[in-house]
């Protein structure tokens, strides 16, 4: 294991530990706004599978979440109807949280650069801000396309102008510090294409705003009937300029 992994490890473990826990208890949280925040990504990115399923049961499908952290994309999959959700992360102590939030959720510690999974070891593999916690992101990303039979989910910054310039460069917790990876329609393409050849379905890349702490907060000024559609309005306004959005949500359909 790399040394900038191994610093993850030990920093995650930290922020993931018991004393921690009831930090995370939002990943739960009914609050219509916080849902909302929390899925919107993932949603978007099981409209489009769904949309190019050709009728197929696509809740049978066997998921796989990297750099799952304390599960919140697990839980998502599962309040959808998925049954066979595993959450894996780096750090045990995030995945002891995820087991505790979320019984029904499977749990394996991964390395993400390089799980030792079988090929085509889960039907759908997804991620969504943990390839930049990786020294080697496009490394983490070609272990997603190996081990999915049918489909890779990222959910990570997007390179561009005003990400560059509002975002964050460099995430230093501790004594570990890790470099924000941005990714752009470019490089997932070629990265698709030099793994998997010609075989595959479809690539596509959503780019999109995504300021939840802002949206939120300014939401929260308002009566609680009203934050939902609040966000949503904040939203539905950002998304004509979603062509300089800050964020990325990929999908490869395999087959
Ligand atoms: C910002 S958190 C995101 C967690 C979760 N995806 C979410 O959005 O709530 C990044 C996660 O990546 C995990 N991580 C860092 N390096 C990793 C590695 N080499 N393999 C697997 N997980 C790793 C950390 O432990 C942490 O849980």
């Amino acid at each position: 294991m790399l040394q900038q992994v191994k610093e993850q490890q030990n920093i995650f473990e930290e922020i993931y530990s018991k004393d921690n826990a009831a930090r995370f208890s939002f990943n739960v949280t009914n609050d219509p706004l916080i849902r909302y925040l929390r899925d919107r990504r993932l949603q978007k990115a099981l409209d489009f599978i769904k949309a190019n399923s050709n009728g197929e049961d696509i809740y049978q499908w066997k998921v796989l979440v990297v750099c799952g952290g304390v599960g919140g994309e697990g839980i998502f999959f599962i309040r959808k109807g998925f049954h066979d959700v595993t959450v894996s992360d780096i750090s045990e102590n995030s995945l002891q949280i995820c087991r505790e939030l979320e019984p029904k959720i499977k749990t394996v510690v991964l390395n993400g650069e390089d799980t030792g999974l079988p090929e085509n070891a889960y039907d759908l593999v997804i991620v969504q801000d943990g390839l930049h916690h990786l020294p080697r992101p496009t490394t983490g990303f070609t272990e997603m396309l190996r081990t999915a039979r049918k489909g890779v989910v990222v959910i990570e910054p997007y390179y561009g102008t005003v990400g560059n310039l509002i975002g964050t460069e460099w995430e230093v917790h501790g004594d570990s510090t890790n470099y924000v990876y941005r990714w752009n329609r470019m490089m997932v393409s070629q990265a698709v294409k030099s793994y998997l050849l010609k075989e595959f379905k479809a690539i596509k890349v959503f780019r999109l705003w995504d300021h939840n702490v802002v949206v939120r907060k300014l939401s929260q000024k308002f009566p609680g009937s009203v934050q939902l559609p609040i966000a949503k309005f904040v939203y539905a306004l950002l998304t004509p300029f979603g062509f300089l959005g800050n964020m990325m949500v990929a999908v490869v359909l395999k087959e």
